[in-house]
């Protein structure tokens, strides 16, 4: 760890020893995705344990009149989670220094200098792949309490939801990687290379292999008929005394005879992504219940990231600070709808066809009043995901609130661009008077919808009309 960081987490201590002392109240703000639930429950998690006065709230997004709403607010000091970048100057003009941030998301050179901003990027840590808020949030919590190593666990959830597994064969890099090992060193995380199917301790293998869609498999995803027909045709004991086996009961000569049925299945050139997607390394959680959709750290991440995109963060944020009751039932039965419901948008996108143009760098899709705002990202990712857009940049808009036009967008897997997504969506955006930010392969931005033609045209300029190798604005 660098010494600035070491400063800057030494600062947050002192600023929330100071609030304990003095018997200040604390507001967490964060967002509502899996990285917002999990960096937010784990500051609360460690603030509580400390015996702090704190409450925790989410949003969807962090904008002006959040910072206003701060002038009011009868809580005495801010900790903004995964959320927060470029309103540095907004925040302390709004709450002189009475705030921090904790974040990964890309940000100024001027935003780095205010102290109060707590982000990866400041201390040469790559926010897009090795840390995120989770972590940013867990090595905080580690500086209130060395205690607070046990939410190493949470941390690595986030990792996962945000998709962070970008080394070889899916597994955690940088302060990701120094995060995992922590967890396991606890007992609390096993790290494995297996087969990455959705479910891999919960589902009948033909349902596993239906729900995955990291890759998304033309034909068999979503698709459980042509699932079990496949398998059955592998060979496979699909049953065991009358109930059906889990991914995890596989042996390897039975992983292996799986891979083939699908490499036989999808023969085109897609097979060699499929099959680098479908291996990969496994992040479960020992101490979890046998058949609980909380031991695979990836299904444990989508049924939070499914929480906030269907306003149910309280759910996701007592399950992540430890709550195992009947809100274990809620998740559960959240995680389930989520999937039908993008499901739904998924086959409604790729059946009207007007919705979608493509050329050969970017696929541009219209998911207006189909796909909802806070499913944008999601759904983007999922076209993303599709081998047949290899190589491609997605880009989804969709309606938002307040005659707002909300998009997404992503560079899918060998997408050779050197576009940087997230200055191309603020800079975009800010020129029309919106917002947009994020990273370099996964970022958003909000425009009014008079602007709609103008940022379309901006995006036809910058992105469509630009080779793959060639610098964007
Ligand atoms: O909204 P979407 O999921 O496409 O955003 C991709 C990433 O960009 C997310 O990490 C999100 O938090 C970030 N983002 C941002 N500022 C925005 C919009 C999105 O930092 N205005």
């Amino acid at each position: 760890m660098t010494r600035v960081f070491e400063e800057s987490l030494s600062l947050f201590k002192d600023k929330i020893s100071d609030c304990i002392k003095t018997n200040k109240s604390i507001s967490i703000t964060t967002h509502i995705d899996c990285d917002g639930l999990t960096s937010g429950s784990i500051i609360a998690k460690a603030l509580i344990r400390e015996g702090a006065r704190c409450t925790l709230r989410t949003s969807k997004e962090f904008n002006k009149n959040i910072v206003e709403s701060f002038k009011t607010d009868s809580r005495d000091f801010h900790i903004i989670t995964d959320l927060g970048g470029g309103f540095g100057k907004e925040l302390n003009q709004t709450l002189d220094d009475n705030w921090i941030i904790l974040d990964h998301h890309q940000i100024s050179e001027e935003e780095k200098d205010n102290q109060n901003v707590i982000n990866a990027w400041k201390y040469g840590i790559d926010g897009g792949s090795e840390i995120c808020a989770g972590g940013m949030a867990y090595f905080a919590a580690k500086a209130l309490n060395e205690k607070n190593s046990d939410l190493s666990a949470i941390a690595v959830v986030s990792a996962l939801g945000d998709r962070q597994d970008q080394g070889e064969k899916k597994s955690l890099t940088g302060k990701n990687f120094e995060i995992s090992n922590t967890a396991k060193g606890l007992g609390l995380l096993e790290i494995d290379l297996d087969l990455l199917l959705v479910g891999r301790e919960t589902r009948p293998l033909p349902e596993a292999l239906a729900f995955t869609s990291q890759p998304f498999i033309e034909g068999l995803t979503w698709n459980k008929e042509t699932c079990l027909s496949v398998l059955n045709s592998s060979g496979i004991k699909l049953k065991e005394e009358g109930r059906w086996r889990v991914p995890a009961e596989l042996n390897e000569e039975e992983k292996r005879l799986v891979i083939d049925a699908i490499t036989k299945f999808s023969s085109d050139k897609n097979t060699t992504k499929i099959m680098s997607e479908l291996i990969g390394y496994t992040y479960t959680f020992p101490r979890e219940d046998k058949m609980s959709f909380l031991r695979d750290g990836r299904e444990y991440s989508t049924m939070l990231n499914s929480c906030g995109r269907i306003n149910r963060s309280g759910v996701g944020m007592a399950i992540c600070m430890g709550d195992r009751n009947k809100v274990l039932t809620e998740g559960e039965n959240i995680l389930t709808n989520y999937r039908k419901i993008i499901k739904e948008y998924m086959n409604i996108l790729s059946n009207e066809k007007w919705r979608i143009s493509e050329n050969e760098n970017c696929i541009m899709v219209n998911g207006e009043d189909i796909v909802p705002e806070t499913m944008t990202g999601t759904i983007s990712s999922l076209i993303a995901d599709s081998p047949k857009n290899t190589g491609k940049v997605i880009i989804l808009r969709t309606r938002g609130e307040k005659n707002t036009i909300k998009f997404s967008s992503r560079k899918s897997f060998g997408c050779k661009s050197e576009i940087n997504l997230s200055e191309l969506m603020r800079t975009g955006a800010e020129k029309l008077d919106g917002i947009g930010g994020g990273h370099n392969a996964a970022a958003g931005a909000k425009i009014t919808k008079d602007k709609l033609d103008e940022f379309l045209k901006y995006l036809e300029i910058n992105v469509v009309n630009v080779s793959s190798t060639s610098n964007s604005q």
